[in-house]
């Protein structure tokens, strides 16, 4: 059980953003994903959730090849994520941001809550309630009511992973999902990455502190421009040669 890209290549004119890349995360796996600015990390997620269409290579979900398909088939598969830049309709209030989540699944059940002697129906007040309950675990708003637009960027942040968690995903791709966000926060949002993979999810999970996805991670991969430099183990990627130069080079040029 497995979501994967494997010999993936994506230019953009004459930029090789992805070479012959191959990065997979299973079940219940957190798969941390670090590397420089512009290593190409977005853009395997944009390909990996049929955003952005790899000129070579594919992505398969539970063995079956599934680069053909766009991205709100993926994601009635079963493949979430959340953007580097949080992406919510700020107007409607925290559980109407958090129940927008159930809507790729909402049309399945939907139609089988036509079907008669249907056991999927699932009525409004059930969703609500989930959604409350997630709004709860991730400790989001004293008052699930209030506007979205009165959160905090960290509880944007958390609100983002709280959606995109409502859509019940077997797979979850983070993007830099504690950027700017406080320590209370960041350990929510931590446990409740760690639950949901308890649960059988496997996620993938993008930050710019390395520190916290080797904490994070069953295992770690890093792309250095657009190539896979080191995977594996968190403590071995982390003292990778390649990784530690890739970092310091960062550092140089922004000293
Ligand atoms: N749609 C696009 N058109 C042209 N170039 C692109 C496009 N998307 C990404 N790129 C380029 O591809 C490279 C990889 O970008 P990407 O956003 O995937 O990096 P990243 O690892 O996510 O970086 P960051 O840590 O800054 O978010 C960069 O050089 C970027 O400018
Ligand atoms: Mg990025």
């Amino acid at each position: 059980m497995s979501l994967s890209a494997s010999g993936v290549s994506i230019r953009f004119g004459g930029l090789v953003a992805l070479n012959k890349v191959a990065v997979s995360v299973s079940s219940g796996e957190i798969v941390g994903l670090v590397g420089p600015n512009g290593a190409g990390k977005t853009t395997l997620f944009n390909c990996l959730t049929g955003v952005a269409q790899p000129q070579e290579g594919k992505v398969q979900l539970e063995g079956q090849d599934i680069s053909h398909l766009r991205l709100e088939h993926r994601v009635r598969l079963g493949i979430g994520r959340t953007f580097q830049t949080p992406r919510l309709d700020l107007a409607g209030s925290v559980a109407d941001a958090v129940m927008l989540g159930f809507y790729p699944r909402l049309r399945q059940s939907i139609l089988s809550a036509c079907l008669p002697f249907s056991g999927a129906r699932r009525t409004e007040d059930e969703l609500s309630a989930r959604a409350r309950a997630l709004i709860a675990e991730f400790r989001l708003a004293t008052d699930p009511d209030a506007p979205a637009g009165e959160l905090s960027l960290g509880h944007l942040r958390l609100l983002e992973v709280a959606r995109a968690l409502a859509s019940e995903p077997r797979y979850l791709l983070l993007d830099e999902p504690a950027a700017g966000i406080d320590d209370v926060d960041r350990d929510l949002l931590a446990q409740a990455i760690r639950n949901a993979a308890a649960r059988g999810l496997g996620v993938l999970l993008v930050e710019h502190n390395v520190g916290f996805v080797a904490e994070m991670s069953h295992r770690m991969v890093a792309l250095v421009g657009g190539e896979v430099v080191a995977e594996g183990k968190p403590a071995d990627v982390v003292g990778d040669p390649q990784v530690v130069a890739a970092y310091l080079g960062v550092q140089r040029v922004a000293a």
